[in-house]
């Protein structure tokens, strides 16, 4: 063999090597999470394959527009593997977010998926924050038709930039992809974060982290 083919098949070699230890290919046609069992496994248990019907892997409701009267002005309507019972152990699911004008999903991550996003209605601000030290605020303006992605971990957002409605409809890489919303983990913490930790992480007054936990 050539050096190049070695140094190629080596490649190719460590590419299946991290999809493997990403994400273990499944070991049967589907496990379809058995709500009633209480053993505690990486995912849940799976029912009886006989007893499975289409509905295990069925959901309605994604035409329904979410309620978006609240603080941020936004909605996530989830389709995970609790909505589904058949995503259980598939490593993927579903949300639909609707935004009022102005509306904002505010920074978050999810811990357990990457999210590829695109708009069907509405004009959107989106971006992500690159890891220590760099902190690279990654941006673009989205329109109708258009697709992002949020690398799985990165503290990202999307907002309304238009005085019309926006939905968009986006797929995570987790049956279960988990949401820490920063400002909540970090100021409405329960019981409370110590106020002098937060007043010297964010360099800020004792009296603004006094306030800024009060309404969160
Ligand atoms: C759970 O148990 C209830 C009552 O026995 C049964 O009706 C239901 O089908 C079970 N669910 C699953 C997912 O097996
Ligand atoms: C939307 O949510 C607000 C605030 O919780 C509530 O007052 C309102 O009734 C809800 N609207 C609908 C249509 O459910």
């Amino acid at each position: 063999m050539s050096n190049k083919l070695v140094l190629l098949s080596v490649l190719a070699l460590t590419f299946v090597c991290v999809a493997l230890a990403n994400k273990p290919a499944p070991l049967q046609d589907f496990c379809v999470a058995d709500s009633n069992s209480s053993v505690k496994v990486n995912g849940v248990t799976c029912k009886n394959p006989m007893q499975v019907q289409a509905e295990d892997f069925f959901f309605s409701g994604l035409h329904l527009r979410g309620n978006t009267s609240n603080a941020v002005g936004s909605k996530v309507t989830p389709v995970f593997a609790t909505q589904i019972p058949g995503l259980n152990t598939l490593g993927i699911s579903m949300v639909r977010i609707d935004y009022a004008p102005w509306g904002l999903n505010p920074p978050h991550t999810h811990p357990r998926a990457t999210e590829i996003l695109t708009v069907l209605e509405g004009t959107l601000q989106v971006g992500f924050v690159t890891s220590n030290p760099d902190n690279r605020f990654i941006t673009k303006v989205l329109q109708k038709g258009d697709v992002f992605v949020f690398p799985v971990g990165l503290v990202h957002f999307q907002q309304n930039i238009g005085n019309g409605y926006a939905v968009v409809i986006a797929a995570l890489s987790s049956q279960n992809p988990g949401a820490i919303t920063i400002a909540n983990a970090v100021f409405g913490a329960n019981p409370p974060i110590p106020s002098d930790v937060l007043a010297r992480a964010f360099q800020m007054d004792k009296s603004l982290v006094d306030e800024l936990q009060a309404k969160l």
